[in-house]
């Protein structure tokens, strides 16, 4: 991929033109948004679209979220546009926010993985809104990632990557969130969650003015998934992640003197202030306490202590509280 550089407070209207034309003409844009980077083709083109799945390796069950500039684009790509519809935008658009809901017939098969529903967002990052809007189509657009591996939250990630494929990459800088979006399904009675992201469920439930549900664990590996991307390893880094106690020390220093033992570069995320009793040849990584803080840094730290070249990464588990479940989610993957 070819990188351009492009400042997010006054995005250069020539590069953005150039990007929209290759997007209408069906090649491959990567580019940023507020949560990660997204690997666009037009949403309309069902060959465009085959090149992101062939891109990424990724498995044709996986639907893809659909990207646009306002709620009137929304509206065409669904075919109903509920009142929870309406209040979730008003709050949570443009942000971290899928909303999902019947497809409209315009919105090839491919791009919902044969399922009668398609994830819509808005995205917050001026780049993104700058080239949607000069695209004038909808832009399908997953992480810009290889299947099951980290999401970038910056263009050099995404060039690690998918150095290879042809396109090019908007680089306008560090991800905000540095988490995906909340994916939330509007097509059933009471809304179902089916990934949790960079909009919490609380914010969610004040919003709706009603309790959503959690999409139910499906009951074997094989089953039909709601969120067909919910596999359980996910979001991984190359190296193996281990998860050891909060706020345990103790717990930390065994299980990284194990791992040395048995021949491990070890790398080390934390956010308790922990005085571990090692020097040079582990990399310790001390994470923000606040649970946005870090998010926006975990998936850029994992990126830096894979591209270190560490074979296991022993990650401290964050509390036990709903305003990390985003957090929490992607690090059980990363470890499963
Ligand atoms: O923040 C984000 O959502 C980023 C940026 C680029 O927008 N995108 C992203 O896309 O994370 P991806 O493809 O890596 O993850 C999309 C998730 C997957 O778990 C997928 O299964 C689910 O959303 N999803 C997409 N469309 C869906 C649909 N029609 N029904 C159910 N789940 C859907
Ligand atoms: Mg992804």
């Amino acid at each position: 991929m070819r990188l351009h550089a492009v400042d997010p407070a006054n995005p250069d209207p020539d590069i953005i033109a150039d990007a929209a034309a290759r997007l209408r003409i069906g090649e491959l844009v990567a580019f940023p948004t507020e949560t990660v980077y997204g690997l666009g083709a037009n949403a309309l083109d069902a060959e465009a679209v085959a090149r992101i799945f062939a891109a990424k390796g990724r498995p044709s069950y996986n639907p893809v979220i659909v990207h646009v500039p306002d709620v009137d684009a929304a509206r065409c790509v669904v075919t109903r546009w509920p009142d929870a519809a309406d209040k979730l935008a008003a709050a949570f658009w443009p942000g971290p926010l899928t909303l999902v809901l019947p497809k409209a017939p315009r919105i090839p098969d491919l791009v919902s993985a044969g399922l009668p529903l398609i994830g819509v967002r808005v995205p917050a990052h001026p780049v993104a809104l700058a080239l949607l809007r000069a695209a004038r189509v909808p832009v399908a657009a997953p992480s810009a990632n290889k299947s099951n591996q980290l999401s970038p939250t910056s263009a050099p990630h995404v060039l690690r990557g998918l150095a290879d494929v042809d396109g090019v990459v908007l680089d306008g800088g560090d991800c905000a969130v540095g988490i995906e979006s909340t994916v939330i399904d509007l097509s059933t009675d009471v809304p179902t969650l089916l990934r949790p992201g960079g909009v919490s469920v609380e914010a969610l439930e004040r919003v709706l003015g009603m309790n959503i549900q959690l999409a139910a664990a499906p009951a074997s590996a094989e089953a039909p998934r709601r969120s067909p991307g919910a596999l359980d390893r996910h979001y991984a880094p190359r190296a193996r992640v281990q998860m050891c106690a909060a706020g345990d020390g103790i717990a930390l220093a065994t299980s990284i003197d194990a791992l040395r033992s048995a021949g491990a570069r070890v790398g080390v995320v934390a956010w308790s202030d922990f005085d571990l009793p090692f020097n040079g040849d582990v990399s310790v990584r001390q994470l923000p306490g606040d649970a946005v803080e870090y998010a926006a840094r975990l998936f850029a730290t994992l990126h830096e202590l894979d591209a270190r070249g560490v074979s296991a990464i022993v990650v401290e588990s964050v509390p036990d509280l709903p305003i990390w479940d985003a957090v929490r989610d992607r690090l059980r993957r990363a470890a499963s």
